[in-house]
């Protein structure tokens, strides 16, 4: 049997800046998509799903699917031999379900294609043919989410590349609320791609001030100055709104959240329309009292994780036996 676990995905600043080149921040957290595979006695890869929250199935599940099918095509398609005859079955389980803004599909494709390839004993670049394998989903994807859950800690993302930015972050607590999402990200950056045909100057000018508090943020980070990365991040937050990829829902949140003396900031994280609104915490703080922010209760908040850590590691292999 082999486990692979691969990181889900927050960023802190740049989404839809980074479509057009401009550099944003991203970051491994602390919470995982699994991937097993065991061997089986027939010839067949069977793919099992653990963890499907009633709330996803509807439009979701599929699609999730999807995606660990194409990573088994495209291991097919480059190393055919190795896969004929084998026996494997594949079971996929993940903290928070797909569609939550958090990266889980290219997680997933991550920790699927580490597995694959330390049970075939290949080796490959894990980011890359995960990334492709969003390409081939999607039809547009950015090296983001998989790069970032294969290489683990904060990345930096310009220009298509993504390399690691080696900085201590054990200090960071961050919570995440998790809301429905609206409308697809396909859909939000096709609205963006709209609104810079309109209005070229003032969108990139809207884009050159998220790269530059994308810079900013490393500096904080860099210097672990919590207050000046809470104002960082909201600061891109109302950029965002700039650019009409935030509801109305997430808006209330984030100001519930701003209103909070243990919050120094917060941000959407994601395309917009629901997926995930990210908080920084105040004071090495593990919690906060999140029944007090009576918007969540009003709005149709489904999960709340708190506090949520950036994972160091990226992808990992646990070998452990067949
Ligand atoms: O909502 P998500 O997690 O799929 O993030 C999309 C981020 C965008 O910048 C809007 C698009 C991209 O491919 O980078």
């Amino acid at each position: 049997m082999i486990v692979s676990k691969a990181p889900l995905v927050l960023k802190l600043a740049g989404e839809h800046a980074v479509v057009y080149g401009r550099t944003a921040i991203a970051c491994a957290i602390d919470r995982y998509v699994r991937a097993t595979l065991r061997s089986r006695g027939d010839d067949k890869i069977v793919l099992k799903f653990r963890d499907l929250r009633e709330e996803y199935r509807r439009e979701r599940t599929s699609s999730f699917f999807r995606y660990v099918n194409e990573c088994i095509r495209l291991i097919e398609e480059i190393h055919g031999e190795k896969l004929k005859g084998i026996e494997i079955e594949l079971d996929i389980d993940k903290d928070v379900n797909p569609g939550a803004g958090l990266g889980t599909s290219a997680a997933a494709c991550v920790a699927t294609l580490a597995a694959l390839c330390k049970y075939l004993n290949i080796s490959d670049n894990i980011a890359e043919l995960a990334y492709q394998v969003e390409l081939r989903v999607q039809g547009r994807a950015s090296r983001m989410d998989s790069y970032t859950s294969a290489l683990g800690g904060i990345t930096i993302v310009r220009r298509g590349t993504v390399e690691r930015a080696h900085i201590d972050t054990s200090w960071l607590r961050i919570g995440i609320i998790l809301l429905r999402k609206l409308r697809s990200t396909r859909e939000l950056v096709k609205h963006v791609a709209d609104l810079r045909s309109r209005e070229p100057e003032l969108i990139d000018e809207i884009f050159n001030l998220i790269e530059r508090i994308s810079l900013r943020i490393l500096e904080a980070l860099e210097r672990r100055d919590v207050e000046k990365l809470g104002k960082l991040v909201t600061r891109c937050h109302w950029l965002l709104n700039m650019l009409e990829v935030v509801d109305y829902r997430s808006n209330r949140i984030v100001i519930e959240l701003l209103n909070n003396t243990n919050v120094a900031g917060a941000k959407i994280s994601g395309a917009g329309y629901g997926g995930a609104i990210l908080f920084i915490l105040r004071d090495n703080l593990d919690s906060l009292e999140l029944k007090e922010l009576e918007v969540i209760h009003n709005s149709n908040a489904f999960k709340i994780l708190c506090p949520v850590r950036i994972s160091d590691g990226g992808v990992e292999v646990l070998e452990r036996g067949y």
